[in-house]
């Protein structure tokens, strides 16, 4: 024989009385967590996944879908190569979380960007004006001059600023056998002008990898896996918040749509293409390209991201 239902406000007993109750039974059963951030967050998420459930009348078979698909992105992580980032760049997490946080909490341009899942934290250091061409890469030659500022426009010396492009094949050497280790990456030193200046290719336009999950996601919302030409750079000076960013080429075709939406207009650079004149070192043949770019830290907490690749 049934119970009769006790007389108590929805879900007070800890049983699940009916659909409603499920929520509220949840965010009880983490309330005593003792840090107030962690269970702002944890709740947070329950009531907006339970929310999403409920809004899109989530059926069993799909809500399996989810669950194979979140159990895939980890199973496609491995040291070289992230899926969780993937999908979270992919889906404008990364670029959303970006820009909460920097550039005035988002009232203002921002200098900064998404990491992306490519970043290694060991590249070599090499001497300003030196090159990070490590092994034979096609593409015409680039020369980089950067100039690192602060919020005033004051020069900042001895930022150690780390560089890293895919190759114009479209794939960073951690994806390719034929490229030396750590082609197209090296880390700089700011000088007391708060320069540095580097040779290299210029860079491709390149699809993300779209043999795990995400790519099954690009597919099924026609969405092509095409990110802009671009340079990554991260720049870490104690007193300073990290600035992870990346500069990108002005005449791509994909600049207007970024698989992972990391295009912000301060961020377009301009790479001026040189065809005729006095090459800027000597055995460099026309065509060849420029780039300056200014980079503006803000003041804040040097504390460097987690690399996402080893
Ligand atoms: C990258 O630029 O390295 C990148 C960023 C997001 C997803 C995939 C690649
Ligand atoms: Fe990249």
């Amino acid at each position: 024989m049934a119970l009769p239902k006790p007389d108590f406000t929805p879900s007070s007993t800890g049983i699940i009385e009916n659909v409603a109750d499920v929520t509220p039974t949840v965010l009880r059963a983490m309330a005593a967590t003792d840090n107030a951030r962690l269970r702002t967050i944890a709740e947070a998420l329950v009531r907006h996944v339970h929310a999403f459930a409920r809004e899109v009348n989530l059926t069993e078979p799909e809500y399996e879908i989810g669950i194979d698909f979140l159990n895939r992105i980890g199973q496609a992580t491995h040291d070289s190569h992230n899926e969780g980032v993937l999908f979270a760049d992919a889906i404008g997490l990364s670029t959303l979380v970006c820009l909460m946080n920097n550039g005035d909490a988002g009232a203002t341009e921002t200098a900064a960007a998404l990491l992306g899942p490519f970043w290694r934290a060991n590249a070599p250091h090499s001497e300003s004006g030196g090159s990070i061409v490590r092994s034979p890469t096609p593409g015409p030659e680039l020369f980089v001059n950067c100039e690192v500022v602060d919020a005033v426009g004051s020069p900042i010396a001895n930022v150690v600023v780390d560089v890293w492009q895919s190759s114009p094949i479209g794939l960073y050497e951690n994806q390719d056998q034929t490229q030396a280790d750590m082609n197209l990456r090296a880390k700089f030193i700011t000088d007391s002008r708060g320069s540095f200046s580097f040779k290299s290719v210029k860079p491709a336009g390149y699809p993300v990898p779209t043999d795990g999950p995400v790519g099954d996601m690009l597919r099924a919302q026609k969405r092509h896996p095409y990110r802009p030409a671009h340079i990554h750079f991260l720049g870490y000076k104690q007193g300073f918040k990290t600035l992870i960013t990346q500069v990108f080429v002005d005449d791509d075709e994909h600049l207007e749509s970024d698989v992972v939406f990391g295009v912000t207009r301060a961020l377009i650079g301009d790479f001026r293409r040189h065809d005729r004149g006095t090459p800027p070192a000597p055995g460099v043949t026309a065509p060849w390209y420029t780039l300056s770019y200014r980079f503006v830290m803000e003041v804040g907490e040097a504390i460097l991201p987690k690399p996402p690749i080893k």
